[in-house]
This record gives structure tokens, C-alpha cells and sequence, in this order.
């Protein structure tokens, strides 16, 4: 059994000291990792919007507060990211980019749908090429920013992933179990064709779920986790912080 925790929406700043939404994103996230130290977890994927700023700061200081969480570390970026800065800090320090893993006999799919300049989502021809070299016999398990269908908030539905139909078509057939995003910062789990769709709530700020406006809510979850067996089989929760 391969145990996976997924981090979202870090929105650290280049100055440790600003806050996102009023919140504490260095000291949240400190909190949240401590956390999913206990799990024990086998790899981490980090979904996005890692950063609020794009900065070096941001993501160095995100490389030390993960120090020894996992032996294998991924991630992919949000729209307040900067991939080729990511890249540059998180390569060195042997993090992932894919976009396809093989991490416990499972296929695990980064797909980038950041927008140059925009906050929603968007994949193309080239950024869905991951998915042409899916093995049907192995099963996957799809990584993506932005919410690949409605949660239900029109203050981040308006900023969803804007050709998701794209997505659903090339995952028909395929042996994807599930899709899992950010992006959303609220709880949500829904299907769809039969594909398992659940979010990760922000490690800092999360919002009621379902409401037309951002609504700040002290909420316990702060991640997602993931258990995959070599037989297809798998299961996953949220990750509670005091
Ligand atoms: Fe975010
Ligand atoms: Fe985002």
C-alpha cells in the first residue's frame, strides 16, 4: 500500500511574514506537515498555487518546512505560481515533475493547467499528452490545479478549469480512478462518469463550501490523503489540524 498525502494551496509569500486572507500561511503549513509527519506518508504532491507570489523565498522556504516528510516529493503549478521558478528550486531538491509517476504500482498524472496571466484553468493539446501514454492495465490516479467540473461556489466556479470537456473525453475509458485538484479551498467530493472527483482544502485558508463569496472558515481540514494498492484498490480522507 502506497500512502500519498496531497498539499494545496500553500500561498506562501517571498516575506514569511505576510499573511494570505488574514491567515498565517508559513506557520499553517509548519502545523499541517507536522500533521502528516505521523501519517507516514510514502509520497506528497504538492497541487498548486504553492506560492501567492512566485517567489524563490516562497518556494525555498516550502523545500525546508518539507525536509524529510516523504521520500518521493511532485508537484505541479497553480495559477499564483511561476513553473520556471518552481523548477529551479524544487529540481535541486529532487521533487518531481512527471508528469507521469509510478508510485506504487499506480500511474500518478501531474497535469499543468496554469494560464499564463490568468486565474483559470486551461489544458491543451500539448498539456494533455500525459494521458496518450496511460497504460489501461495499470490504474491512475490524475493530479490538475483547477476543478475540472463545478463545487457549487461561484466565487471560484467562475475561475474553473475552463475546457474540462476536454479532459473527461480523454479520460474516457481510461483507467484514471480519480481526479484530484485544489484550487477550490473548500472540501468538496463528487463523481463523474464514474471518475472520483475530490478537491484538497488550502493548508491556510479554506472557505465554507458551497457559498456565492469567499467565506473564511476555521475548519479542521487542511489535506487530503490517498491509500493505493497494487490491486487497483484505494481510499482517501482529509487531513485534520488543530
Ligand atoms: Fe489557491
Ligand atoms: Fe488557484
Amino acid at each position: 500500500m502506497f500512502r500519498l498525502v496531497q498539499l494545496s494551496d500553500c500561498h506562501l509569500s517571498r516575506d514569511s511574514a505576510a499573511t494570505y486572507r488574514g491567515e498565517d500561511a508559513d506557520g499553517w503549513l509548519a502545523r499541517v506537515v507536522e500533521v502528516c509527519r505521523g501519517l507516514e506518508p510514502d509520497g506528497v504532491i504538492l497541487s498548486g498555487d504553492v506560492a501567492e507570489d512566485g517567489s524563490v523565498e516562497a518556494y525555498q522556504r516550502v523545500v525546508e518546512k518539507l525536509d524529510g516528510l516523504a521520500e518521493r516529493m511532485a508537484w505541479l503549478p497553480g495559477n499564483h505560481d511561476e513553473r520556471s521558478v518552481m523548477s529551479e528550486v524544487f529540481e535541486p531538491a529532487g521533487y518531481q515533475a512527471g508528469p507521469v509517476l509510478d508510485w506504487g504500482g499506480w500511474q500518478i498524472v501531474l497535469l499543468d493547467s496554469a494560464w499564463p496571466g490568468r486565474p483559470e484553468g486551461h489544458l491543451d493539446d500539448e498539456r494533455l499528452k500525459p494521458l496518450d501514454a496511460l497504460d489501461d492495465r495499470q490504474p491512475a490516479l490524475i493530479f490538475v490545479h483547477h476543478q475540472p467540473l463545478p463545487v457549487g461556489a461561484a466565487w471560484i466556479d467562475k475561475l474553473a478549469l475552463m475546457n474540462s470537456e476536454r479532459l473527461w473525453t480523454a479520460l474516457k475509458d481510461s483507467s484514471a480512478r480519480a481526479v484530484a485538484f485544489g484550487h477550490v479551498h473548500q472540501v468538496f467530493e463528487a463523481e463523474h462518469d464514474g471518475i472520483a472527483c475530490l478537491s484538497a482544502p488550502s493548508t491556510v485558508a479554506n472557505s465554507v463550501a458551497g457559498t456565492k463569496k469567499f467565506q473564511l472558515r476555521d475548519d479542521l481540514p487542511r489535506a487530503r490523503w490517498f491509500e493505493l494498492s497494487d490491486n487497483g484498490r484505494w481510499d482517501s480522507g482529509l487531513v485534520n489540524v488543530d
